[in-house]
């Protein structure tokens, strides 16, 4: 039995890391939530008035990102590995609208991305991961020996994160959720640092209409055929 690596790139709000976390149950597995630490930079940068509504003060940020210390503790109770930003526990902090607003172009900064990039590396040195995100398997490990590719209409992933948002008790309009969903969409795949593209080897799969223990059952499938060979 071989170790390998899977990466699950996708647009936002396409569930990858729902599907994620428990195929890394399944195999036994380290996930990583690459996403979240692009999210602990954005907040990090809120709490230190680095961005905001009009502003974004990029060579600071970028002259900070020393102060910045990003680890993962893995949360009994949770079943994951909840992320730490200095720490302090921010898992719950971060899944706000607000903090989706700001982490797009936050993670356009090639200072950012290279610091990030180079701990999800070191991460994934001795395989037996699956990671989540969006450069996964074309800049992070092009040679992943598993990729996947996940999509859905703009419409459902709105539908679903809207829902998300609503039961954690957040107050806010399902057209807001579309608005930032498209524009995240948007400012992810047109950056000129590491845009998210299907890398030439990625699986491809459409949830709009799969539920969760569909898109499990394909990728376990993929990824037992790769480990057992
Ligand atoms: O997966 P997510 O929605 O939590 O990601 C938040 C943002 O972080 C996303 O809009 C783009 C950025 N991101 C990235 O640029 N590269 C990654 N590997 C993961 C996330």
């Amino acid at each position: 039995m071989s170790k390998i690596i899977i990466a699950i790139d996708g647009f936002s709000s396409t569930g990858k890391s729902t599907v994620a976390k428990q195929l890394a149950k399944n195999l036994n597995y380290i996930y990583v939530d690459t996403g979240a630490m692009y999210r602990a930079v954005a907040y990090f940068a809120l709490e230190n008035n680095l961005i905001g509504d009009g502003f974004f003060k990029e060579d600071d940020l970028v002259n900070r990102l020393e102060d910045i210390r990003i680890t993962f503790k893995f949360n009994e109770t949770a079943g994951f590995a909840e992320v730490y930003l200095n720490g302090e526990n921010i898992e719950a902090a971060i899944r706000t609208l607000k903090i989706s607003k700001y982490v797009s172009p936050v993670a356009t900064l090639s200072a950012v991305r290279r610091k990030l990039v180079e701990q999800q590396q070191l991460m994934g040195k001795d395989k037996g991961i699956v990671m989540d995100g969006r450069d996964i398997g074309t800049v992070v490990f092009p040679e992943a020996e598993l990729k996947i590719f996940m999509t859905a209409s703009a419409e459902t992933r709105a539908k679903r994160r809207y829902k998300e948002l609503t039961d954690c008790g957040h107050e806010l309009s399902y057209e807001d959720v579309l608005e930032n969903v498209t524009t995240r969409d948007h400012i992810d795949s047109t950056r000129e640092d590491s845009p998210l593209v299907k890398a030439e080897d990625a699986i491809e799969i459409d949830n709009s209409d799969l539920t969760i223990e569909e898109q499990l059952d394909t990728i376990v499938g993929l990824a037992e055929a790769l480990i057992s060979k």
